[in-house]
């Protein structure tokens, strides 16, 4: 099932994308729930499931992380029931990306699914996401602020952030099924269920300075690739030992942002933006070309399956890049690589054999199926 959005793509980035809050009615038209609250619930029992149920009772907050053994001691009202990496786990969730794949795959997070029981919600806070959040059934009442610099932060509970200021809604409405938020990272938001509610999060990270550096950093490092050292600027007297002159500062920052631009940070950096949230499931056993040659022969009905959570990407330095991994692409596989990694729906085997009719095709798609970034499975009846 193909989910459409509706929107004006070209008036929404021009207007709304990391600027404004939007409230989009009838995002989607009839929208149906990809999962039922009973498989969310289900879920969250499971171990390796991020999932918590935050709690308001009269102001009193509290947070207990999954997986649960059971929802009794909740009560009738009041809580939410949130569980990340939900596309991860439920393949018909994973169709709720697709939509917003005119924004760069590498900044997709994954989608939380959250089931509020009546006035549940998280209170008012801010996240460090671009996040689309739609809502499912029932209705939930939404007000959204405008990017706020400097809001102070307080925790009614260690594991819960939410501000402790009200802020001026520029959006305030009650969502109902189909019905759409995009809210930039920074605005202050807030969301109460006026009834047992679904709401979709479809979140784009937005990483800040020290995050990526870090992670480019500790890419860089494991490459293994020479990288320039620091010297000390030549002069005739350093003056005090213990004294870091302005002048010897700026000869620091001037050796960092010198040796990132002649170092490959390219490179670094697309392993870093290419890596999944969490490890991709391994396959059982090691696939062979000749294996997958066959396949393509005797069972061309299988399907090509994009590992949920993958990020496949392609730099401009004709390499595929994935779970951290980079593939050199030639002229006889980058046709195979641009369908792979535009492939979001599984698609039989057949699809892509016009372009699995050479050698280093075939390794690489078997390549990425041994790194977990694919898969291949029979077709369901
Ligand atoms: C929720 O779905 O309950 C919370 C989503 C959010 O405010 O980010
Ligand atoms: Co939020």
């Amino acid at each position: 099932m193909r989910l459409k959005l509706n929107v004006d793509i070209q008036q929404f980035l021009a207007e709304a994308w990391q600027q404004q809050p939007r409230l989009i009615r009838g995002a989607f038209s009839q929208f149906d729930d990809l999962v039922e609250p009973e498989i969310l619930a289900g879920l969250a029992l499971e171990e390796g499931v991020d999932s918590r149920v935050i709690e308001n009772h009269n102001g009193q907050w509290n947070v207990s992380h999954g997986p649960f053994e059971s929802y009794d001691q909740f009560g009738e009202d009041g809580w939410t029931l949130l569980v990340q990496s939900v596309n991860e786990w439920i393949p018909e969730v994973q169709q709720l990306i697709a939509p917003f794949r005119f924004l760069p795959d590498w900044r997709i997070d994954d989608v939380m699914i959250s089931f509020a029981t009546e006035n549940g919600g998280v209170g008012p806070h801010l996240d460090q996401y671009d996040v689309f959040i739609i809502q499912g059934g029932g209705k939930r009442h939404w007000q959204v602020g405008a990017r706020v610099h400097n809001a102070t932060e307080i925790c009614p509970h260690p594991d819960l952030k939410q501000l402790q200021d009200s802020f001026e809604p520029i959006i305030d409405a009650v969502l109902e099924p189909g019905d759409m938020l995009y809210i930039p990272a920074g605005c202050p938001h807030n969301g109460v269920a006026l009834e047992p509610s679904l709401n979709y999060s479809v979140g784009f990270r937005a990483p800040n300075t020290a995050e990526l550096a870090a992670a480019v950093a500790d890419s860089l490092s494991q490459l293994e690739v020479p990288l320039p050292r620091y010297r000390d600027a030549q002069a005739s007297s350093y003056g005090q030992p213990f004294n870091v002159t302005a002048e010897q500062l700026s000869h620091v920052r001037e050796f960092l942002l010198q040796s990132l631009a002649q170092t490959d940070i390219d490179h670094a950096m697309l392993l870093v933006l290419s890596q999944s949230k969490r490890p991709l499931p391994q396959a059982d056993g090691l696939l062979h070309a000749e294996e997958l040659a066959q396949f393509i022969v005797e069972q061309p009905d299988m399907l090509l399956v994009r590992t949920p959570g993958a990020r496949i990407l392609i730099g401009p330095n004709s390499t595929l890049y994935a779970n951290g991994e980079a593939w050199p692409l030639n002229e006889h596989n980058t046709a195979l690589a641009e369908a792979i990694a535009q492939l979001w729906d599984d698609q039989p085997l057949s699809t892509f054999a016009p372009l699995l009719q050479n050698q280093p095709s075939v390794l690489l798609c078997c390549e990425l199926i041994n790194a977990g970034v694919l898969d291949i499975v029979a077709q369901q009846d």
